[in-house]
């Protein structure tokens, strides 16, 4: 197995409650390594952007005010299999069915407000990684 980039957001209520630490332990603690990361006020227009993917989706408007409630905590996680070890560590998206030991089970409040977003694969890790970083800004 290769070590690979993912693409990780700690989300607002997860900064709100001071997790941004507790949240990266449990990445690091999953064979992770932080490359790059920022705290940043996401703007509606890069919300919009980022989930354009779901803007058909019932929950988009409200995931977009969500996603700019507050601070969050981009970053580039790498390690084998990144973008498998991420989502093995964070858990369901729904908390209610996240298993035991995750971030998601640990530390989500609902399904929207759900703690971490992650890259579901190789290809969207890329596409994520570039929306918020420049290569110079990513070290390994
Ligand atoms: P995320 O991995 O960031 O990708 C899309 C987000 O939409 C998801 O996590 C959830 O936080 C959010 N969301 C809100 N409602 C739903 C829903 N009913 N089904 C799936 N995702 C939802």
């Amino acid at each position: 197995m290769a070590v690979t980039r993912t693409f990780s957001i700690i989300k607002p209520d997860a900064t709100r409650r001071n997790l941004t630490g507790a949240v990266t332990k449990k990445l690091e603690d999953a064979g992770l390594r932080v490359v790059a990361s920022k705290r940043i006020q996401m703007t509606k227009e890069q919300a919009e952007g980022f989930y354009a993917v779901h803007k058909e989706r019932p929950f988009f408007n409200d995931l977009v005010s969500f996603m700019i409630s507050g601070p969050v905590v981009v970053q580039v996680l790498e390690g084998e299999d990144a973008v498998k070890a991420n989502r093995d560590v964070m858990g369901a998206t729904n908390p209610a069915d996240a298993a035991e030991g995750t971030i998601r089970k640990e530390f989500a409040e609902s399904i929207e407000a759900n703690s971490v977003h992650g890259s579901d694969s190789d290809e969207n890790a890329k596409i994520e990684i570039d929306f918020f970083f420049n290569e110079d800004e990513i070290v390994g």
